[in-house]
């Protein structure tokens, strides 16, 4: 086909925590063409969790390739690309060579937690909290740098000097994307600078005092933008060279985005490898006392910032991969469906998996994971259930927390992302949760939430009502369990969470 002349699709650039994802979208928000390529999980040791940043990239580069070769398509046809990505994954490079100093330190990365504790001193964990939305925990980019500044060899004083960029991997895409050494944009957007413990809610600029505490020079950082405006082009080394990047948004925001949860009151809840509840709380920046994180939703080019309250679980997807991968037990994720199916309920099997301490609501760094209740009943089937059902409980408890820190309960959740493809478990958690449960035609809400924003900055998209009118319904989940016994499997979790905390002293 003779497509030279239409300039019909946005592209989106998906980097998550375990791939790296183009996908194109057309102008019905419908996806045309998909390209996808994991990355290395790099465990150098308990606790630890690394990505090779340079990996990252090539996938980038050549994901968007395969999207483009799909679809039959050509940098011509495609209006602007938006990028969103694993959010607090930290990458630090020198900006003469271009090459990072050390591995990215992915988010779920727990090795700060005495950085951590140093910064919180006697004040504690919520000390910076009335400014930037977030407790003192090892899940957020700014003790991550801190920790490379220390220990990797030289870097303090290349910091110093002025020699050395941070990102998080929306910045690292756009700045080799836009020419790296050669003019390479160092820019971050609102929603990614909002999770680095530096971003002053209500200014949006770094917080020079923080940055003092932490020790980390300015000149590191990226500028903030909004999330929806041109930060630049694409480098003539590109495949999409002189194509505008013009939208960035942090994941969980970009599934927000995509959901079209734009007004206060609105929610949505992905599950990824971690799950991620956002709930728009406006211009309104509301401070948690229910263990939730405050953040910025997003923000379009001259208008005031969204922000949001958050609920981040660490482990929900990643458990069904730690099945497969570390234990052999299946042979590929969509197998637990299968395997849970064998067996009516839990058999009284409850899995905690604390495997990053635990977060919302309980942000506890001393829990690790655990598998209780267990008999010679017990059997495969059972653990993969209480392996899903951990899903649904965590999520339980995150909105048990949203509902006490609002005053109107929600009535029902838009949710997205790869488990909800997984019928038994959208049922159970309409079951736990006691509301419906509801899944758009388009699930791929991530990417489309950052085509969307780099669709509006380049005029693809009239504004936010047009975006609105392609959301639609696909699915809907109704809770029906017994009121009793929801309660009793409830409160079996919460007894079983209690097992996991104080583990690492
Ligand atoms: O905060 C971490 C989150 O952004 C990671 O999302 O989908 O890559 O697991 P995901």
């Amino acid at each position: 086909p003779d497509n030279a002349h239409s300039v019909d699709y946005v592209l989106s650039i998906d980097q998550g925590t375990t791939s790296t994802r183009a996908i194109i979208f057309d102008h019905a928000g419908t996806v045309v063409a998909t390209g996808q390529l994991e990355h290395d999980q790099i465990f150098p040791q308990a606790g630890w969790v690394e990505h090779d940043a340079t990996q990252i990239w090539d996938n980038v580069r050549e994901v968007i390739g395969l999207a483009l070769a799909k679809a039959s398509l050509t940098r011509h046809n495609i209006a602007a690309i938006g990028i969103t990505n694993q959010r607090e994954t930290a990458v630090v490079w020198n900006k003469h060579t271009g090459k990072p100093i050390y591995n990215a330190i992915v988010w779920q990365d727990t090795r700060t937690q005495a950085i951590a504790n140093r910064l919180a001193g006697e004040e504690g964990v919520t000390r910076f909290s009335k400014t930037v939305g977030l407790p003192l925990a090892t899940y957020f980019s700014g003790t991550k740098i801190v920790w490379m500044l220390e220990n990797v060899e030289g870097a303090r004083e290349l910091a110093n000097n002025g020699d050395l960029l941070f990102g998080t991997t929306d910045t690292w895409v756009l700045w080799n994307l836009t020419g790296g050494v050669d003019g390479g944009v160092h820019v971050t957007d609102v929603t990614n600078a909002s999770r680095t413990l530096f971003m002053d809610l209500k200014t949006l600029d770094w917080s020079d005092e923080i940055l003092a505490e932490f020790g980390v020079p300015r000149s590191m950082l990226p500028e903030i933008k909004s999330s929806s405006e041109v930060y630049g082009y694409a480098h003539s080394s590109s495949l999409l060279r002189e194509v505008p990047v013009a939208g960035i948004l942090g994941d969980q925001q970009a599934a927000t985005f995509g959901q079209a949860a734009f007004e206060a009151g609105e929610a949505k809840n992905t599950y990824g490898t971690g799950n991620f509840l956002i709930v728009n709380t406006g211009e309104e920046i509301v401070h948690s006392t229910n263990g939730l994180l405050t953040t910025v939703a997003y923000q379009l080019a001259g208008e005031p910032p969204r922000y949001a309250l958050e609920g981040s679980i660490a482990v929900t997807g990643s458990l069904i991969q730690w099945l497969r991968d570390n234990v052999g037990m299946i042979s590929s994720s969509a197998e637990v469906e299968d395997l849970a199916a064998t067996v009516p309920n839990n058999g009284g099997a409850y899995f905690v998996p604390a495997f990053s301490g635990l977060f919302a609501p309980h942000w506890r760094p001393d829990a690790r994971g655990a598998l209780v209740g267990l008999t010679r009943f017990v059997n495969k089937g059972h653990i993969a259930r209480a392996a899903l059902e951990s899903t649904a409980y965590q999520t339980t408890e995150v909105l048990d927390a949203v509902n006490a820190d609002s005053k109107v309960p929600l009535t029902a959740l838009k949710v997205d992302g790869g488990m909800t493809a997984n019928s038994t478990l959208m049922q159970f958690q309409a079951d736990m949760l006691g509301v419906p449960v509801v899944r758009p035609v388009v699930a791929e809400t991530t990417a489309l939430g950052a085509a969307y924003a780099a669709g509006l900055a380049v005029g693809f998209w009239s504004g936010l009502d047009e975006l609105r009118g392609n959301w639609q319904e696909d699915r809907r989940w109704e809770p029906s369990l017994d009121r009793a016994e929801r309660d009793r499997l409830y409160r079996n979790w919460k007894k079983a969470v209690t097992k996991t905390l104080n583990w690492v002293d």
